[in-house]
């Protein structure tokens, strides 16, 4: 191995490398060897990884690949994710051994140990089977940041149904079509969630969901904020009263299920239309998020794992939830805003529940830098060992400051290239990898990741291209919900039997890799993934908008933010009013994410002749750039 070392000597750029007692205490201390390994079998390399979790049978077949894109993984296996994450840590030391770690923005703390957990899961499993909820099912989860948020997920889990998790940051519209399209019967809620200071009143907009999409027949409400809100007889429940009926006992059989049956879908935006739902699988990817959580963040049972995205995105789901109970792990949440009352309040809580590994987002760094070093250095961050990053690229200057004022200079980042398709890391480092800021680094075991050019061909270094990954992997999505031709179409079709992206980046000399942003009209606002498709058709549900176009530019924080342009039905006339209720129309229909920075009114918008909207064009416009090839706009 010393000629890698030497090799490695001399790579290129800024190179931060790994202090040494990181190396010595990793679960993996060698890539190289490793990777190759995985690449020449990756079959063998999985069905190790799947021998670590426990199987009510075994599997026949690691991968099938006859019906390309369509992959199969562990043919014949059956498991329960909740089986591993919950049931098989009870006869252990795990018994025990907190689970979650919980706080509310108001300051209350909960806490569950394993044992704990499980009766809370299990009684939530028991309710929604006496509501007639059962495998084949889909059971929309809409709620803030709290427990009940992850015994809701499990709950459907445990039964064999599988969930549909919308962000309690989400509106009317999105929660609405999102039902539709997975034509729920039962909606999880709750009254409401915190937010600097203020109540998100969930279950006024679960109501106006619902008398849209009227498919709910029973909703299921938690109690979190406590002001009135509507109940209406006969559909809506209070949770507290249905785990207090008898039916809702502690002690609920964990269903058996084909490794290749769904585990949750979840929506996420494309470049067209509707968010499609993306489907993942109990067996591949339990196998996956486990191995990836225990290499990548090197998890061991004396940490306390804070990943402070939110359970409604994929980054939850995987490394809030799942990954973390599947190793064992004890998982901190917190329910609100990094920066309030004061933007020490992340400090303040790694200081006081002594966090060991913190994962977040480039915009959350962004943000609680702008305040100054003064806030995280009134405290005590040494419990700290890992740090981690995931979204959108993260900005040198950024990264600089997390390892050097949160890290001190003692914690490597693991900046994590991944995506709601993907279910978990793909390109990512080690703790053993030498790091260069703004570098997600290289690909993770059995993942064969390269840059290529229109035609699929390998680009040269250092040049940018379409970032396509080569290999099959157990994590992966096995289709959109209810649409196998949008799958094939989105991720397939253009390269055949290379996995699409949508993301462009560069493959450096070193073999790192550096991912540029999406190439497709999906815009990623403080690493929160939305479509140009989605605020438009929002914009157009408001009566005086005829037509619109929205984009997305450079934002200092938010990485990107979105800026509409509007044409108003005749007679009408812009005005700053009219664009900030615009603006809020979006918020009210998508969630406030989606609130356009700017709306400018406009009389025509630049089109192809066969009507497309050029978005590229106004984009080159509004920086200021050339515009490019425009031989296909009419006129
Ligand atoms: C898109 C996927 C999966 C976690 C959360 C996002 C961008 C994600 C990185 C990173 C640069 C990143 C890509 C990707 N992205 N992580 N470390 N460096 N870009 O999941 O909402 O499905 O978004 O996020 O553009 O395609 P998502």
């Amino acid at each position: 191995m010393s000629q890698e070392i030497s090799n490695l000597g001399e790579m290129e750029g800024e190179v931060y490398w790994p202090a040494p007692e990181v190396t010595a205490a990793a679960h993996v201390k060698e890539y190289e060897a490793l990777y190759k390994q995985s690449l020449e079998d990756p079959e063998g390399f999985w069905a190790e990884r799947a021998e670590e979790l426990e199987w009510y049978e075994k599997w026949d077949e690691v991968l099938d690949d006859s019906d390309a894109p369509f992959f199969k993984w562990f043919v014949g296996g059956k498991t329960n994710i909740v089986h591993n994450a919950l049931d098989r840590h009870l006869t252990t030391y795990r018994r025990n051994k907190l689970a979650l770690i919980w706080i509310g923005e108001p300051g209350e703390h909960r806490t569950f140990s394993y044992f704990a957990l499980n009766r809370n899961v299990s009684r939530f499993a028991n309710v929604l089977k006496s509501m007639g909820v059962k495998k084949g099912d889909i059971v929309t989860i809409y709620l803030p940041r709290i427990p009940e948020q992850m015994f809701a997920m499990l709950a459907c889990a445990k039964i064999g149904a599988a969930h549909s998790v919308v962000y309690g940051g989400f509106s009317v519209e999105s929660l609405a079509e999102r039902v539709e399209d997975a034509q729920s019967h039962v909606l999880i809620t709750a009254d409401g969630g915190w937010l600097r200071g203020k109540i998100v009143p969930l279950k006024d907009i679960a109501d106006e969901a619902m008398a849209r999409q009227p498919t709910i027949e029973s909703c299921i409400v938690v109690r979190r904020t406590c002001q009135d809100v509507y109940m209406e007889p006969g559909r809506d429940y209070w949770y507290d009263d249905l785990v207090g009926l008898p039916i809702a006992n502690t002690k609920c059989a964990t269903e058996p299920m084909d490794a290749e049956d769904t585990l949750f879908v979840l929506y996420t935006s494309g470049t067209t239309g509707r968010p499609k739902g993306v489907v993942h699988t109990h067996g591949g990817y339990m196998v996956f998020t486990h191995t990836t959580l225990k290499y990548v963040f090197d998890i061991r049972d004396e940490d306390r794992w804070w990943c402070a995205a939110d359970p409604g995105w994929i980054t939850g789901h995987s490394y809030i939830v799942y990954g973390p109970l599947l190793l064992g792990a004890t998982s901190f949440m917190y329910e609100g805003a990094p920066n309030y009352p004061y933007p020490n309040r992340w400090w303040q809580m790694i200081e006081k529940y002594g966090i060991s590994i913190l994962y977040t987002a480039p915009t959350a760094i962004r943000g609680l830098m702008r305040f100054g070093e003064a806030w995280p250095n009134r405290h005590d961050l040494s419990s700290l060992r890992l740090l981690g990053t995931v979204g959108e690229p993260i900005n040198p200057e950024a990264w600089r400051w997390y390892h050097t004022v949160i890290g001190k200079e003692r914690c490597p980042i693991m900046d994590t290239w991944w995506q709601t398709e993907t279910g978990g890391f793909m390109i990512t480092p080690l703790p053993i990898t030498p790091l260069k800021p703004g570098s997600a680094t290289r690909p993770f075991f059995g993942i064969e990741a390269d840059v290529v050019d229109d035609d699929g061909q390998p680009v040269k270094e250092d040049e940018e291209g379409y970032l396509v990954i080569k290999t099959p992997w157990p994590g992966m999505l096995r289709t959109v919900y209810k649409d196998p031709d949008r799958y094939r179409e989105q991720y397939w079709d253009k390269f055949e039997t290379m996995y699409q992206t949508g993301d462009s980046a560069r493959k450096d000399k070193d073999g790192y890799l550096w991912i540029i942003g999406r190439m497709d009209d999906v815009i990623k606002v403080s690493g929160y993934r939305l479509g140009t498709a989605e605020v438009e058709s929002a914009l157009v549900s408001h009566p005086d908008v005829s037509e619109a176009a929205a984009i997305g530019l450079p934002h200092e924080l938010k990485g990107n933010a979105i800026h509409a342009y509007a044409i108003l039905r005749d007679g009408l006339e812009g005005s700053d009013a009219l664009a900030e209720e615009l603006r809020n129309h979006v918020g009210h229909e998508i969630g406030p994410i989606a609130k356009p920075e700017t709306i400018t009114f406009v009389d025509t918008l630049p089109k192809t002749r066969s009507g497309k909207i050029m978005r590229r064009l106004l984009k080159a416009r509004a920086l200021g750039l050339p515009e490019g090839d425009i031989s296909t706009l009419e006129d």
